[in-house]
């Protein structure tokens, strides 16, 4: 097997996946660790670095679920053609007859509408590939392969591309125990950086539930990176995986992290199982002693010394009913106007009439989506006077 590695002077490109209105945060955080030609796409960036830098945005990037390096590309109409493309690559430089695989299927817009039967074309290619020629195929397994291949169809054109992560790298590894309906690590991130906290000020989720957000906020303001503490990624089963390069990248990210914060960041929840969990949960994500955990309703908090940042994730009502979830979002304005004076304060749903119960103005709208629910985050400035 063979890789193109790729150094700084010929650089190979790659793709950031990442969910819908995180693409311009991805992008930058891709720019700060040196990525060129970067191009904003459609939940993903396109940029271009060397083998290096595939590994610092695996460990780096707080906004991206995947960083997939593409190896072919190519047009087909039908499902024969897209077999017999397939079958034209030599799939011994990226597969080994001993490791176990997995194909990703996503498909825009195009003649192939099942994903499931694109993935199973693909799959039957290589695997006649490798019996054609040695009379033995590598094994499928979906659940943790060793090489996960990504096809993406957009019309008739078609691109490989070999996932350097593995598992999505919002799957941190820090969090054991969940509520209900915890938010996505990758999306907390993406709301804390969309708030555009200083990272110096207060920090406040009035309703942490499993504290993802600020878990997430603890290891940005940390310089954590987000991937230490996870055990594996997709491109440790690469042929040209560099463990030597890999460690010095971590002991790199290691050496980045601040060790203490001067100012406080709170998780509350009404729910006293999520004060516990949240608390587990930070723990395994080394932040325990940068939060403080505390048992209340929104309305009975009393938040850190202003200016600083609130951010609240409430239930969208699946649970409840209409009215009390109308009463929620009224209580949750009150409680913005008596308690937290001078602070920014977001709120992250996807119940947009409830929102409007909140009765405050919004000074800025971000529309996101949490999985396949359209979401606002939406934005109130609670300044006691006039704003300097
Ligand atoms: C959607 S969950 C938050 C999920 C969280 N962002 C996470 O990632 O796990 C909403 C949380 O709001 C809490 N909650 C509901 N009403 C509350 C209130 N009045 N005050 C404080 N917390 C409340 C619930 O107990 C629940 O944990």
């Amino acid at each position: 097997m063979s890789f193109e590695t790729g150094n700084k002077r010929h650089p190979f490109r790659m793709i950031a996946k990442t969910l819908f209105g995180l693409e311009e945060i991805l992008s930058q955080e891709l720019v700060d660790l040196g990525a060129s030609k970067l191009n904003n796409m459609n939940r993903s960036v396109e940029f271009y670095g060397d083998k290096r830098l595939l590994y610092e945005a695996n460990l780096w990037c707080r906004t991206a679920t995947r960083i997939l390096k593409p190896f072919a590309s190519f047009k087909a109409a039908n499902e024969k053609e897209l077999y017999q493309e397939v079958y034209k690559i030599d799939w011994e430089k990226y597969l080994g007859i001993e490791q176990t695989f997995a194909i990703d299927a996503v498909i825009t817009k195009s003649q192939f509408t099942n994903s499931l039967y694109v993935a199973q074309k693909t799959k039957d290619a290589i695997v006649d590939q490798f019996r054609d020629k040695s009379g033995r195929r590598p094994s499928v397994e979906l659940n943790n392969p060793d090489i996960r291949i990504n096809i993406y169809i957009y019309k008739n054109e078609c691109r490989l591309a070999i996932d350097s992560s593995g598992e999505p790298l919002f799957k941190r590894g820090y969090r054991r125990k969940t509520g209900k309906a915890p938010l996505n690590e990758v999306l907390a991130a993406g709301i804390v950086m969309q708030s555009e906290w200083d990272k110096k000020s207060s920090f406040v989720d009035a309703m942490c539930g499993s504290g993802t957000i600020v878990i997430e906020a603890a290891l940005l303001a940390r310089n954590i990176a987000p991937g230490l503490t996870r055990k594996q990624f997709g491109f440790m089963n690469w042929p040209d995986y560099d463990k030597e390069l890999f460690g010095s990248v971590c002991s790199k990210a290691r050496e980045a992290v601040i060790p203490k914060l001067n100012f406080e960041i709170l998780g509350a929840d009404l729910r006293e199982a999520a004060v516990y969990d949240s608390k587990d949960n930070a723990k395994e994500a080394g932040v325990v002693e940068n939060i403080r955990f505390k048992h209340s309703a929104i309305k009975d908090l009393i938040p850190p010394e202003p200016p600083g940042v609130l951010i609240i994730n409430p239930p969208y009502g699946e649970r409840i009913s209409i009215n009390e979830i109308e009463e929620l979002y009224h209580s949750i304005g009150d409680a913005f106007k008596h308690n937290f004076t001078d602070y920014d304060a977001f709120v992250f749903s996807g119940n947009l009439k409830a929102a409007k119960n909140i009765g405050l103005r919004t000074s800025r709208r971000i529309q996101l989506y949490n999985g396949s629910i359209e979401c606002r985050l939406l934005k109130f400035e609670m300044y006691s006077g006039s704003r300097k």
